[in-house]
């Protein structure tokens, strides 16, 4: 089973909690790089830090945790190789492997509830990405 990285902010603490529990239920290794409580943080700084290790090639897949899911794939997009997505729906999280080979999953805790984001969990992380003429156009993300 694949080794993920996973990170949250204090708007995503608790259904991180949930999605490692839910992970680890699969047989998932799952490093948890934080925040540990609810109390306030800044989602930067965990989100810079999954990113380089997506970008260093530490990790082949993670998956961040905010309030809305927005601010950290913001913050995740800006380092090489990495391609981060927010989905509140199945059928985004399965195209964003398929055709974008998206390798950070992003989720808000106060937009998506959680049997559906447990839902897209798993439909991300099962779904193969399609190469072809998508692994040109992913090609040039980045030249
Ligand atoms: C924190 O209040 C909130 O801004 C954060 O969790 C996230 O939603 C940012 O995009």
């Amino acid at each position: 089973m694949e080794n993920l990285i996973i990170g949250c902010d204090h708007g995503g603490f608790n259904l991180k909690n949930k999605i490692i529990e839910h992970l680890k239920e699969k047989r998932y290794t799952v490093e948890d790089i934080g925040t540990y409580s609810t109390e306030s943080c800044d989602y930067p700084i965990i989100a810079k830090k999954l990113a380089q290790k997506i970008s260093d090639g530490v990790y082949n897949k993670g998956i961040l945790v905010c309030g809305t899911g927005l601010g950290m794939s913001i913050v995740a997009n800006k380092f090489k190789g990495v391609r981060a997505v927010t989905c509140t729906d199945t059928c985004s999280a399965r195209m964003s492997r398929s055709h974008n080979d998206a390798n950070v999953l992003c989720l808000g805790e106060r937009i998506t509830g959680e049997y559906l984001a447990l839902d897209i969990v798993d439909i991300w992380l099962s779904s193969e990405f399609s190469g072809g003429r998508h692994q040109r156009r992913v090609d040039m993300f980045e030249n």
